[in-house]
Order: C-alpha cells, then structure tokens, then sequence
C-alpha cells in the first residue's frame, strides 16, 4: 500500500492457508526503538472482540522479524516480517498437500467451485481465470490483515516516539450502538484527554469491553445481540472510530488532490476487506446540519502553542485536506460478514446449476477486529504525512527537523 508521496512502503504476501504471511517495510527512518512485542501486543489485539469463529482458537500470532532490526533498533533498512499461519498444520485439513508450492493437487482434492456472495470468489474466478476458487479465497481473506497489522506497528511506533498516539472504539454492532456523536463524544474525549497517553488511553480502555465499546451497558446489549444473531444463523456489520492525537497542524495538504490527507485517511479505511465506507470527522451527519453548527470556531492560542484551539471538532482534525493540530477522527463502517451459517442462495460455476451456499468457519461480526486493523493503516497514513513534513534518515534527524520548524511561530 504506498502512493507517489509515501515515504513509508510495504507488501504484504500470503494465502490465508498458505505456511505464513511474509511483509517487507522500506522507508523506516533508523535508530527507531523496536522490539517484537511492539507488533505482536497489537497483533494479539486484532484477535479480539466477541463473536469471532473457529479461527480465533487456532491462531497465535507472533511476528519473526528477519531483517532491518539490530540489537532493538531499526537500521533504516527495509524490515522483513514473517507471521506462520496455525491454520496450516493445526487444521488437519490437509493444507500442506493443497497449498503445496510444486507438484500435483492430492487426487481426493475437493475444488471450490459455489461463489459465496459478498466475497470475493466470483470476481476472483472471473478475473484470475480459476476454475478451482481457493486461491481467490485464500488471497482476499482477511488473514493478510496481519502482516498489515504488523508493518503499520512500525509506523504507529514511530508516532508514538514524537507524542503522536493512535485508538480507537466501537460505536455500533448492527442494530446495537450509538446513533450520533454526540453520544461518545464526552465520554471519547475525557479519555483522550487524560493523562499523557491521549488515544492509546482510548484503546486501552476499549480492549476491556467484549465488543470495544467505551459503554459497559451497550456492551453487555451488543453481546446478547451477537448472540441472538448466531441464533439466527446470521451475521453482523457495524461502525467504529479511530482517533490520533498529539498530531501538528500541517500534516497533508490542499495543493494536489492525492496529497490530502482526509482522503488518504477514507483510504486506508477502505483498503480494509468489508469496510464499505468511511468519514472524517461528523462526515455523513455534517451533510444534513447548517454551517453555523457545523464549522469549528478558532480560539486564540496560547504563547509557545503549536496549534489554535477549536471550540468543536466537527471537523475531525482536517481542513484543506491538512490537519489543524486537532485530534483526528475517522470512522469506518463495515459490512456484515459475508459467510452465513444460513445458507444463500448462489451457482455452482462447474455445472451452471442453482446452489446454496455451504458454511464454513466464520466470525459472526469481527468489527472489534476491524477497528484494530483501521488503527494500524491510519497510523501508516499519518506516519507518510509526518515524515513528508518532518522526515529524515534517522530518529535524530526527524527531531532536529521539528526543532528547527519553530513551533508556535507563523
Ligand atoms: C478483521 C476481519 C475479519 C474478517 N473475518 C471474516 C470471517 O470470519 N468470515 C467472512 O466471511 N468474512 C470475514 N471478513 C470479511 C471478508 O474478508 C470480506 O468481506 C471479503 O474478503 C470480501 O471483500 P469485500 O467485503 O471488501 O468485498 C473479515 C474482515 C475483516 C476486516
């Protein structure tokens, strides 16, 4: 995932029940502190939230970093990561003889031949020529969120060392959550505000609840709806929100569309499997409010502060596609997961003839997990925008630039 203006690059490669998941980061400035445990703490978290199928139980992600990284410090180089797939051998499914690299399929190998609708197996099919759709399975599954997971904690480790942090929280699990901003937002904004954690405080507190909500109550009524929803043999969408704080004003820009940063953010959301729309700031409920109860009134700073206050963030932290110093907000909306335990209806593609769809293991919502993913691309996507402004070869060079950018002054 990089554009013409990245400074940060990475590539992900894998199927889901391949051996592993491999990645490679360039663009990491060196002398950055960074360990394992900085990726895999994050890793860990990408498996929670309740409601999550089978798979859950199987995998246990730990990060091998190979390259990039000396005695705890990156070298600049690029950073190699490989994430092995439980999956692969715990299964009993065979998947060392059907993912083999060489060789013939085993004689007795089933083909996946019934599309699944809302995946990404009949375009796959369609587009790669497949007759067998495991690969088109195995390549759009949200397993590759892993090693996403795992080079973006390079970038949200490097945020972190200038102040920068980066949470998130559910706000609604199909039909149970909050409706408008308003109803969080106080609640958001006291935990973002204390102490000197600012949003990592925000998810923190989010890994508590079984959902990721920041409300003990609607916590307990989303469970009981996951639950019902299983019952109904069914599945489930939601919507959540990544905040960053500590972030300058400046970062992006209003000179050239692909330079701004709004867009990139609705971006990174997007880039994510089933996350179908995304909105900076109060994005969709801004469109039916007047201006006067929309825009962010600008208060006086105060002397040696980098950034002028704002009354409101209706915002989310962008204007001119720039950030005003701000926490940002996003939020993503994902839809429901795709494979029903009720069956849909679809077409075998070997005989042409009406098929419904058979299960296989599924989450029944995994919007939890979704919000940890969208913290990680968000924080690749601000990490471009701050080292574009602030970049350097190394972790020194990077603050000698923020120095002699003069905070506070015009
Ligand atoms: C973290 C995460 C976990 C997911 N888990 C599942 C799952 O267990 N079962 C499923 O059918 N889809 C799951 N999905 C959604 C599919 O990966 C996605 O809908 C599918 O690849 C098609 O892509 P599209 O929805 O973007 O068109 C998950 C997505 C994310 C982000």
């Amino acid at each position: 995932m990089f554009n013409d203006h990245s400074m940060l690059r990475y590539l992900t490669a894998g199927e889901s029940h391949g051996e592993a998941i491999i990645g490679v980061l360039e663009g990491a400035p060196a002398q950055l502190p960074l360990t394992s445990d900085d990726i895999n703490e994050h890793l860990a978290r990408r498996w929670l939230g309740y409601g999550r199928g089978g798979r859950s139980k199987i995998e246990n992600d730990k990060v091998h970093i190979y390259s990039g990284v000396r005695f705890g410090e990156t070298l600049g180089s690029p950073i190699s990561f490989r994430i092995d797939n439980g999956a692969y051998e715990k299964d009993k499914a065979g998947w060392p003889e059907k993912m083999a690299i060489e060789g013939d399929p085993p004689e007795d190998m089933e083909t996946v031949t019934m599309p699944r609708p809302g995946h990404a197996d009949l375009a796959g099919k369609q587009k790669y020529e497949h007759d067998d759709m495991r690969p088109v399975i195995d390549r759009s599954s949200a397993r590759e969120t892993a090693m996403r997971v795992a080079c973006c904690s390079v970038a949200r480790r490097l945020l972190n060392e200038f102040g920068i942090e980066v949470g998130s929280h559910v706000v609604r699990i199909g039909d149970v959550g909050f409706d408008a901003p308003e109803e969080w937002a106080d609640r958001r904004n006291a935990l973002i505000e204390k102490g000197s954690d600012g949003a990592s405080a925000l998810y923190e507190t989010a890994d508590q609840s079984a959902t990721r909500m920041i409300d003990d109550e609607m916590t307990e009524r989303c469970v009981e709806h996951i639950d019902q929803t299983k019952k109904d043999r069914d599945s489930l969408g939601g919507v959540y929100e990544v905040v960053v704080t500590g972030v300058p004003p400046g970062l992006g820009s209003y000179v050239h569309w692909d330079r701004r940063l709004d867009g990139q953010l609705v971006q990174a959301i997007c880039s994510i499997q089933a996350q179908k729309a995304a909105e900076v700031g109060d994005g969709f409920r801004n469109a039916h409010r007047p201006g006067s109860q929309v825009h962010d009134p600008i208060e006086p700073r105060e002397d040696g502060a980098q950034a002028y206050p704002r009354r409101t963030n209706h915002a989310g932290g962008t204007e001119g596609g720039t950030t005003t110093g701000m926490p940002l907000v996003v939020r993503g909306y994902m839809k429901p997961i795709p494979t029903l335990i009720k069956p849909l209806d679809s077409v075998d593609t070997a005989t042409g003839e009406p098929e419904p769809t058979r299960y296989e293991r599924s989450d029944i919502t995994s919007v939890p997990a979704a919000s940890t993913v969208a913290e990680a691309t968000v924080a690749y996507t601000v990490a471009n925008a701050f080292l574009r402004k602030y970049g350097g070869d190394s972790v020194p060079a990077i603050r000698r630039h923020i120095e002699a950018d003069g905070h506070g002054s015009e």
